[in-house]
C-alpha cells in the first residue's frame, strides 16, 4: 500500500465483529512496533497480546470506554525502565523519552494492523491497576496504552478531521 494511503486508512476503530484475530497477523503488527526507533535505541517497551476471551472481557472491564466490552483483543504497550543512558538523557532534557519512544512504537502497531484489514484503537483511558493486575505486570512497569485490535464492524473511512497544513507548519520560523 502506498504509506499515505495506509496512514488515511488508519482510524480509531470502535466497532468490531467478533472474529478472533490471526496470530500471525498479530505477530506482523509487533514486528513493524519491534523496528520502531527509540532514544538511543532503548526499546524501552515490552507488548503483552491479549486473546484469551476471558481476559478480553476482564480488560474491556477496565475500560472506561463502553465499546472496549465488545473488544475481541487487546494488546498492552508497556513502559519498560529502559537503559540507563536514557533515562538519564531524558532526565537532563526534562523531558522521559519512553513517551515518545512507545507512542511510536504504539502507531508502527497500527499502521501493520491497518495494513493487515485490521482495526484498532489506542486506550488511554483505562484503570491501570486492574490492567496490570490482570496481565501480571511486575511492579516499575507502567502499562501506557493499550491497543483495542479486531476487524472492524464497519469498513467505511472516515474524513480525518485534522488542522489544516497552514495551521501547522511553517519554514525557517514558527508561526506565519
Ligand atoms: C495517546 C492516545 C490516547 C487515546 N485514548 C483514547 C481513549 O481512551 N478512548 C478512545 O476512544 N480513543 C482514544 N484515542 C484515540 C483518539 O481519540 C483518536 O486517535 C483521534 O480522535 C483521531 O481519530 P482517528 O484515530 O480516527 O484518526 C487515543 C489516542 C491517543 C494517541
Amino acid at each position: 500500500m502506498i504509506f499515505l494511503d495506509l496512514v488515511r486508512r488508519r482510524q480509531s476503530v470502535r466497532q468490531y465483529l467478533s472474529r478472533p484475530v490471526e496470530r500471525d497477523k498479530v505477530e506482523r503488527c509487533l514486528e513493524a512496533a519491534r523496528l520502531a526507533p527509540s532514544a538511543s535505541n532503548a526499546q524501552p517497551w515490552r507488548f503483552v497480546v491479549a486473546d484469551d476471551p476471558a481476559l478480553v472481557r476482564g480488560l474491556g472491564r477496565a475500560g472506561y470506554n463502553r465499546f472496549t466490552r465488545e473488544v475481541p483483543a487487546f494488546a498492552a504497550v508497556i513502559r519498560e525502565p529502559g537503559k540507563a543512558v536514557s533515562r538519564l538523557g531524558g532526565w537532563l532534557a526534562g523531558r522521559d523519552y519512553r513517551l515518545i519512544d512507545l507512542g511510536i512504537a504504539a502507531e508502527h502497531f497500527c499502521l501493520q494492523a491497518a495494513e493487515e484489514g485490521l482495526g484498532t484503537c489506542l486506550l488511554g483511558l483505562f484503570n491501570q491497576r486492574r490492567v496490570k493486575k490482570l496481565l501480571g505486570v511486575p511492579p516499575g512497569r507502567r502499562v501506557q496504552i493499550l491497543i483495542a485490535l479486531g476487524y472492524p464492524a464497519d469498513s467505511q473511512i472516515r474524513e480525518k478531521r485534522r488542522k489544516d497544513l497552514d495551521r501547522m507548519r511553517s519554514y525557517n520560523r514558527y508561526g506565519g
